[in-house]
């Protein structure tokens, strides 16, 4: 078999430990593989190259991926979902293994729809997506965010300040609930949840009164006040980007307002997305990618391979893209256990 791989959407650490998995399991069984370039845009333009073992020998721990990444939509215009098949064809591809989050596995989802033989990896520092329990690049990122939490209480301590740290995240709280909670901060903002301002300010003042210093966690899709807007910016896939709207900075200028404390804002942004991936996800990377192979093997098209509790396996991709996975009611309790 001849089967592709690409890589779609924002990048995250794990990318590259996942084509690992699927270059040696597809050589193990005799196969040979193919890396399409930029996402969809390698396929829609036919820019590949071949992927051989010695190729991704050492990359288990490299951050980014070998084949970069796009945000290409294919399925926007008609003549590129021509040009998809075409290179599908032109390429005499078997099969193809698209690693990405849900725009990235909605295109597969779509292509499989018109008779693509395509499965899917799930990946997304915003651990958003459906069916899976987790996705990788989400714990290498909340480990750098961590990390960055830590440094700013630090300096906050020194300055008697409040920090508010940005993270990324997009309609998912995942990553501002993981920092808030490892990184022990006084409050942790997520989209799934309006935030109460005076409790916010009260919090805050508390913080300063017992330790002279506030550290704040806030996901960038939090609606920060009635005049905070849209950015107006967006990418093919009609998403809108969150951090141009700047809510951390938003957020310190009220906190300042609001309490008299000094507050500083930082934006992690992309920061988060580079980097080695943590063991955890360089484990469920190899995992999926070895997986997916074996839904190819299968015959089992039109699927995806995800971890449910400690099991590797496949199920449709309509049903893990049938709804986001955001917070839930459980991790919140968690969360605000922590309210001092
Ligand atoms: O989906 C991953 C993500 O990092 C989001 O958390 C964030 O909103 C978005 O990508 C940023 O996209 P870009 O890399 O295009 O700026």
């Amino acid at each position: 078999m001849k089967i592709g791989v690409l890589t779609g959407g924002g990048d995250c650490p794990g990318l590259d430990a996942a084509i690992r998995g699927v270059v040696y399991r597809a050589g193990q069984q005799g196969h040979q593989v193919v890396g399409f370039l930029d996402g969809w845009k390698g396929v829609r333009d036919n820019l590949a190259r071949p992927l051989a073992l010695a190729e991704v020998v050492t990359i288990v721990g490299d951050g980014g991926t070998i084949l970069g990444s796009s945000r290409t939509n294919p399925f926007q215009k008609p003549e590129d979902v021509a040009k998809v098949e075409a290179t599908i064809r032109s390429q005499a591809l078997d099969a193809l293994v698209a690693i990405g989050g849900d725009d990235t596995l909605s295109a597969a989802l779509a292509l499989y729809q018109r008779g693509g033989r395509v499965v899917g990896v799930p990946k997304t520092m915003d651990n958003d997506v459906g069916g899976t329990d987790w996705t990788f690049g989400f714990d290498s990122a909340a480990s750098v965010a961590m990390d960055a939490a830590e440094r700013l209480r630090d300096t906050a301590r020194s300055h008697h300040r409040a920090i508010v740290l940005e993270v990324m995240g997009r309609h998912a709280g995942w990553v501002a609930l993981a920092t808030g909670l490892a990184a022990g901060a006084d409050a942790t903002l997520v989209p799934e949840e309006r935030y109460d301002e005076t409790a916010l300010m009260d919090h805050v003042r508390r913080a300063i009164a017992a330790r002279g210093y506030a550290l704040i966690v806030v996901s960038e899709g939090v609606e920060v006040g009635a005049a905070q807007g849209t950015s107006g910016a967006a990418d093919e896939f009609g998403h809108e980007l969150l951090r141009e709207r700047g809510v951390g900075a938003l957020l310190a200028k009220r906190i300042e307002a609001g309490t008299g404390v000094e507050a500083r804002s930082v934006q992690i942004g992309h920061i988060q997305r580079g980097g080695p991936p943590t063991l955890f996800d360089r484990l469920l990377s190899l995992r999926l990618g070895v997986q997916a192979v074996d839904l190819v093997l299968d015959g089992r098209f039109g699927h995806v391979a995800v971890l449910r509790g400690e099991r590797v396996m496949g199920v449709p991709l309509e049903e893990a893209l049938k709804s986001p996975k955001l917070v839930t009611a459980d991790w919140l309790d968690l969360l605000h256990t922590f309210d001092a």
